[in-house]
C-alpha cells in the first residue's frame, strides 16, 4: 500500500488527465504545450502502481534531453523567459537567499508557484518541477510567516519532539506557498563558533544534532515524503564536515582523520538517512583539500552505498562551477561532480551552457548513461513519492496557515523552551511583574536583529522586517503596568530609580561568508556604551544577549547580574518575557561551550579547555510552569481497563566513538487498542543521555521509558517508536521488556 500523498488524497487518473487537458489548452501560448497527453492513463501516470514501476515507464519515454533537464535547478529569477522551464525540461527550479516575489506574501508566492509548474505541465510528458526554497527557520522568505528560533536555540531545549513539531509547523506554511521542498535541516556540526553558520547548527556535538533530526520527520512526515498531507521534501546538508573547518572558515577546508569526520559529523547524516530524508546538500568546504563537490568516496561509496541512502544528491549554490577554482562552468567540472554522485545541479543562473555541457559529457562517453538514468530514477522518485503528479498545483488550504495563531504560540514556546539562563545573582530574576524597570539595547525592538540571518533576505538586517513580537513588546504585555517600562535604545536617561535594567544586546543579521569572525568576538561599540551608561545608573543590569553564538564577554560579565543567553529567537519575543517574569522556568541547556576568551576557539566538550560556561550548562528557578512537551492527545476510544500485550525491539540507528543512538518500536501484538505501554531494559554499562518520544526513569540498574501524553495509544496491530542516545557500546543491547495498558 502507498502511503497518502502529500497533497491530499488521490485523484482519479482520468480526472488528472482530463485537467491536464484543460491546462494545456489554456496555454496555448507557449510553444512546448502543444502535445496533450493521451486520453488513457499511461503507467506512469496511474498513481495505484508502485512508484518504481510508475518511474521505469516514465524514463522508458523520456530523450535524454528530458533527462538532463530534470537534473538541472536553476534560479527563479534566472529562468527568463518563464517558458524556458518547458523549452530546456528544467526537473527543478529554487529562490536563493534574495528571492523574492512581489507584493510579498504567501498567496503571490502560490500564484508564481502555480504558473511556473503550469510551464512544466506543458511539456509532453507533464513532468512536475520540484521547486525548492531555504526555510531553514520557518517560511522564512514569505513576509509573515512564523519565523522560529534559528536551529542553534532549539538545540538550548533539548527537545527533539517540539523540533518535530516545529518542522510539521513549517511544513504547512511552506505548502501553502507552492513549494515542495526545503533546504533544511542544516544537519552541521559547529565545531568553531568563528564560523558565520554556527547558529544554522544545533549544536556541536553529534549527539545532539542527531537527536534533532526528529524534524526531517516534521518536515517530510514520519513515514517520508508525501506520507502527510502538506509534506515538504527535507535536505540534510551540508554533507559532510561544514562545521569542522579549519578555524571555522565558510566553505573551508575539515583537515581530519576519516575516524573522526565519521564519529563527529557523520552520524546526523545518518539519522536522517534512517529517517527517509529525499536529499542531501554537499558542502561547499573541502574534507583534506579535496572538495566535496567531487568526492567520489564520501558521496558515492560512503553515503549511497554504505549509508545506502536511496533519495537524490544536490549541489550546493554555482559550487560545481567552483570544482576549479575559476568562475564559469567548464565540461570537466560537470562531468567530475555527476560522476563523483551529484544527481541534480543547483546550477543556478547559466542553465542553458550547464545542459549543453552535460549533454556533451554523455555524449563524448565521459559521464555514462547510467550515471545519468540513477539520477533520474532518485530524483523521479522522490516526485513521485511527494504525490506531485497528482497535486501538482499549491494546496491552498494551507496558504491561511501561514503566521497563523498555533503556529506563532509553537514558535513562543520554542523560545522559552530555548532561553539558557548562564547568570542569576542574587536571584535578580524572574522579575517582579510590577517592578519599575528600564529597557535598553540595540535588539530590545527589533524583529530583524531577532531573526538573523535567512530571514527575508540571505543575510537579513535589522529592522521592522516582518509581522512579530519584539522583546520589548513581549515584556510590555507580561507586566502588571507597562507605564512602568521606560524604553530607550541607548540607555539614556535611566536613573536610580527603577528595579532592574533589562539590556538586549548582541548581534546584528548576517548569514554565511559575512558571518565569519575570524577576529575579536566581543559586543560592539554601541553595546558596550549602552550598557556602560546602565552600569552607571547603580541599577541592577540584566543582559539578553541576541545572538547567533556564544560572545566573547568575560570582561564584562562582572557587571551583570543576570545573563540569559536568547540565541536568535525569530518573530515570537514574548517567549523571552515569558521566562524573564517566571511564567515559565528557564530549561534551556548550552548547545556549545562558552568560550572565556575568543583565543580558545575552536574549544568543545571534552577538550579539556577551561570554559566560562561549559556544554550543558543552564539554570534555573523555581516558579512557573514547567514546558508542556507535545500536547494533542489521540482519543482512542477504549473497552475496561486492563493490561494489554507488546513487544519492544531496539534498532541502533547511529553509532559514534563513546555512544550511540537507538529507536525502539512497541508493537501493539494484542487486539484491544492500547492507552498506554512501558519498556524497560538493563542499562550495563550505559548510561541514557538524552530520550525523545517518551520519558525516561532509571532504577536499580535499569531504563524504564513510557509513553508520552500524546502517544500512548496504539491500535491493536500498530507500532509507536520512541529514541534514545546513550553513552557506552551497542554491542549486545538487551530486548527491551514491554508492558502495556489497555482502557482508561
Ligand atoms: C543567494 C543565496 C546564495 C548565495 C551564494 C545569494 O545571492 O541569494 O541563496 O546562497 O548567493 O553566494
Ligand atoms: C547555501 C545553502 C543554500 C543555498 C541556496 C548556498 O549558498 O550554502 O545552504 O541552501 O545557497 O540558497
Amino acid at each position: 500500500m502507498r502511503p497518502p500523498t502529500r497533497r491530499g488524497r488521490l485523484t482519479a487518473v482520468l480526472a488528472v488527465t482530463a485537467a491536464l487537458i484543460t491546462l494545456t489548452g489554456s496555454m496555448s501560448a507557449q510553444p512546448s504545450a502543444a502535445a496533450a497527453p493521451q486520453a488513457a492513463a499511461l503507467p506512469y501516470q496511474d498513481a495505484s502502481l508502485p512508484v518504481d514501476d510508475r518511474v521505469d515507464d516514465l524514463l522508458s519515454r523520456m530523450t535524454l534531453d528530458d533527462k538532463i533537464g530534470q537534473m538541472t535547478q536553476a534560479d527563479k529569477d534566472a529562468i527568463v523567459p518563464a517558458s524556458d522551464i518547458a523549452t530546456y525540461r528544467l526537473g527543478s527550479v529554487l529562490s536563493g537567499g534574495d528571492g523574492t516575489v512581489s507584493p510579498n506574501n504567501a498567496q503571490t508566492w502560490a500564484d508564481t508557484y502555480d504558473g511556473l509548474q503550469r510551464q512544466a505541465l506543458g511539456t509532453p510528458l507533464a513532468i512536475p518541477m520540484i521547486y525548492g526554497i531555504d526555510a531553514v527557520h520557518g517560511a522564512n522568505a514569505v513576509r509573515g510567516a512564523t519565523i522560529f528560533p534559528h536551529n542553534i536555540g532549539l538545540g538550548a531545549t533539548r527537545d527533539p519532539a517540539l523540533v518535530q513539531r516545529i518542522g510539521r509547523a513549517v511544513a504547512e506554511e511552506v505548502s501553502g506557498t507552492g513549494v515542495d521542498w526545503t533546504f533544511a535541516p542544516c544537519l552541521c556540526v559547529a565545531r568553531n563558533d568563528r564560523w558565520g553558520r554556527t547558529y544554522e547548527s544545533f549544536g556541536e556535538t553529534p549527539e545532539l544534532v542527531t537527536s534533532m533530526a526528529t524534524v526531517v520527520d516534521g518536515f517530510q512526515g514520519p513515514g517520508g515524503p508525501g506520507s502527510v498531507p502538506a509534506s515538504v521534501l527535507a535536505t540534510a546538508k551540508h554533507y559532510i564536515g561544514d562545521g569542522g573547518t579549519t578555524n571555522g572558515t565558510d566553505q573551508g577546508n575539515t583537515q581530519l582523520g576519516e575516524a573522526e569526520l565519521r564519529a563527529v559529523h557523520l552520524p546526523p547524516f545518518k539519522a536522517a538517512v534512517d529517517r527517509g530524508v529525499g536529499s542531501v546538500m554537499l558542502s561547499y568546504s573541502s574534507w583534506n583539500g579535496v572538495k566535496l563537490h567531487g568526492h567520489k568516496y564520501l558521496v558515492t561509496d560512503l553515503l549511497k552505498g554504505e549509508l545506502g541512502f536511496d533519495g537524490f544528491v544536490v549541489s550546493d549554490w554555482a559550487a560545481v562551477d567552483q570544482l576549479d577554482g575559476q568562475t564559469g562552468f567548464t565540461a570537466e567540472e560537470v562531468s567530475k561532480a555527476v560522476n563523483a554522485g551529484v544527481d541534480m545541479v543547483m546550477v543556478p543562473h547559466d542553465y542553458k551552457k550547464f545542459i549543453s555541457l552535460l549533454r556533451g559529457e554523455v555524449n563524448n562517453g565521459r559521464v555514462p548513461m547510467s550515471r545519468i538514468d540513477d539520477a533520474n530514477r532518485r530524483i523521479l522518485t522522490q516526485k513521485f513519492g511527494l504525490g506531485l503528479f497528482e497535486k501538482p498545483l499549491t494546496d491552498r488550504a494551507y496558504t491561511s496557515t501561514v503566521g497563523s495563531a498555533e503556529h506563532r504560540a509553537l514558535a513562543r514556546q520554542a523560545v522559552r523552551q530555548s532561553q539558557v539562563l548562564l547568570k542569576n545573582e542574587g536571584g535578580v530574576l524572574p522579575l517582579a511583574k510590577s517592578a519599575k524597570l528600564f529597557v535598553a539595547g540595540k535588539s530590545a525592538d527589533d524583529i530583524g536583529n531577532m531573526s538573523g540571518g535567512w530571514t527575508m533576505s540571505w543575510q537579513g538586517r535589522s529592522g521592522d522586517i516582518t509581522p512579530g513580537t519584539t522583546v520589548l513588546e513581549g515584556i510590555r504585555e507580561s507586566v502588571n503596568d507597562p507605564s512602568r517600562v521606560t524604553f530607550e535604545r541607548y540607555g539614556n536617561g535611566i536613573d536610580g530609580s527603577y528595579t532592574a535594567a533589562v539590556a538586549v544586546v548582541g548581534e546584528t543579521p548576517y548569514a554565511e561568508g559575512r558571518g565569519d569572525r575570524p577576529g575579536a568576538m566581543g559586543l560592539d561599540q554601541e553595546d558596550l556604551q549602552t550598557l556602560a551608561k546602565l552600569k552607571a545608573s547603580g541599577v541592577p543590569v540584566v543582559v539578553v544577549l541576541v545572538s547567533g553564538r556564544p560572545l566573547d564577554i568575560a570582561a564584562q560579565l562582572p557587571d551583570w547580574r543576570a545573563l540569559l543567553a536568547a540565541w536568535l529567537p525569530g518573530t515570537e519575543g514574548g517567549g523571552v518575557a515569558d521566562v524573564l517574569f517566571g511564567d515559565h522556568r528557564p530549561t534551556g541547556k548550552l548547545p556549545m561551550t562558552w568560550m572565556r576568551s575568543a583565543s580558545q576557539q575552536p574549544i568543545n566538550q571534552g577538550d579539556g579547555k577551561d570554559a566560562l560556561f561549559p556544554y550543558g550548562h543552564g539554570l534555573t528557578y523555581g516558579t512557573g510552569t514547567d514546558p508542556t512537551p507535545t500536547p494533542t492527545p489521540t482519543p482512542t476510544p477504549t473497552p475496561a481497563p486492563g493490561p494489554g500485550s507488546c513487544t519492544a525491539t531496539a534498532k541502533v540507528t547511529s553509532t559514534w566513538s563513546g555512544g550511540f543512538q537507538a529507536d525502539v518500536t512497541v508493537r501493539n501484538t494484542g487486539t484491544t487498542p492500547l492507552t498506554g505501554w512501558s519498556t524497560s531494559w538493563d542499562l550495563g554499562s550505559r548510561t541514557v543521555t538524552n530520550v525523545w518520544n517518551g520519558a525516561l526513569t532509571t532504577a536499580g540498574g535499569r531504563a524504564t521509558v513510557r509513553n508520552l501524553a500524546w502517544n500512548g495509544g496504539v491500535a491493536a496491530g500498530g507500532t509507536v517508536t520512541f529514541g534514545y542516545t546513550a553513552n557506552g557500546s551497542a554491542d549486545g543491547l538487551p530486548v527491551p521488556s514491554c508492558t502495556g495498558t489497555t482502557g482508561t
